[in-house]
């Protein structure tokens, strides 16, 4: 038997529950993975609000955790049983003591990487490794304005950003966090609850605006983010931390500078096992070479999922967020 948190309805943290259910074998091409650490992401409350659909009802949630492979399917041929994996892809249902997942979703995990480090940067990790390597070719003295500096891809993206010598303008939403974005390399911060980011942006900038700004916080910030982009510059839109973004007039983009808006999703660039492994070598590299340090800011048990979404919906986290099974 095996423990897990489902949901049965959409609605907020409350609608989560504790279940045991039978252990599932492996069909084929899928493994069995026995979870040590499970990453809390902000897409996890999209898929249990009912904002994101999941494919039916009951629903496991979550999709990043570190493991031990305990069983292999049919036609698994480069994953053995015992071997120490992590994954941020894949079907709903991380937030257990087991997930059964295809293998193409795996990656090895490196022996100097923890299972409680790689729960905590492997969704955040690939997602920041394909805005900032990727989406855009971010060359070293450029500046871009990246909002929840403080939160889980923020922190990460901060470290990677300096290490790129880009110069990372984190939005954050307390004078605690803006300590914390600039401690990870922030090039500078703005505290948007009692800073005008428009105008701060201006000042910085000489004027001169972003090349690209990246916004997850979504309906709150979005015609902010428009405000903050340099002419022919990239809006690259990543999240709904504050409410989607709907009913955009395109025509915005040719009066704020002829603007460019990319609406990416970490599925859509580790789109293939080769890629998913390309990407996560590069992050690992950065971790191996002490670039990024990977920093848990809060650790749950898997029981007290609902909390920890709690906190994590309200803006109460910094970093990254883990849960042990
Ligand atoms: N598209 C993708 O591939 C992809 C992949 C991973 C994550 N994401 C997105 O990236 C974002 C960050 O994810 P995460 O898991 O690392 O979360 P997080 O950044 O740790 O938490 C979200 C942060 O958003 C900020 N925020 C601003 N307005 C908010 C509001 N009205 N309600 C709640 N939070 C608000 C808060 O920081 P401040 O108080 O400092 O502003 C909060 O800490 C999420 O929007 C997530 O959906 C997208």
């Amino acid at each position: 038997m095996s423990q897990r948190i489902q949901f049965s309805q959409h609605g907020g943290p409350e609608v989560l529950e504790q279940v045991e259910v039978e252990l599932t074998a492996p069909a084929t091409g899928e493994v069995r993975v026995r979870n040590h650490a499970i990453g809390l992401n902000f897409i996890d409350t999209y898929f249990r609000s009912g904002l994101y659909v999941p494919p039916s009802l009951p629903s496991g949630l979550g999709s990043e955790a570190a493991g031990v492979i305990e069983a292999v399917g049919e036609g698994v041929e480069q994953w053995q049983v015992g071997d120490r994996v992590a994954y941020a892809t894949g079907p709903l249902g991380a937030y257990g003591e087991h997930h059964v997942l295809p293998a193409r979703h795996l990656v090895k995990l490196p022996d100097a990487i923890s299972y409680e480090q790689a729960a905590a940067v492997m969704l955040k990790g690939l997602t920041t490794q394909y805005l900032l390597r990727q989406i855009y070719p971010l060359q070293a003295g450029e500046t871009v304005l990246f909002h929840a500096a403080a939160g889980g891809v923020g922190s990460i993206a901060c470290q990677w950003a300096k290490a790129l010598g880009v110069k990372l303008i984190g939005v954050v939403g307390s004078a605690e966090k803006d300590e914390r974005a600039k401690a990870l390399g922030a090039w500078a911060t703005i505290d948007r609850t009692r800073e005008d980011v428009v105008q701060r942006v201006m000042e910085l900038t000489d004027g001169q605006k972003c090349p690209v700004v990246y916004d997850s916080v979504g309906k709150n910030s979005w015609d902010i983010s428009l405000d903050c982009v340099a002419p022919r510059g990239l809006l690259v839109s990543f999240g709904n931390a504050s409410g989607a973004v709907t009913g955009v007039n395109l025509g915005v983009l040719a009066q704020k500078g002829s603007l460019f808006v990319t609406r990416p999703t970490l599925a859509g660039y580790a789109d293939t096992a080769p890629r998913l492994q390309a990407m996560a070598a590069e992050l690992f590299e950065m971790i191996a070479s002490g670039k990024i340090t990977v920093e848990i800011g809060q650790r749950y048990a898997l029981s007290e999922a609902a909390k920890a979404q709690q906190l994590l919906a309200e803006g109460r986290t910094t970093g990254s967020t883990i849960l042990l099974p």
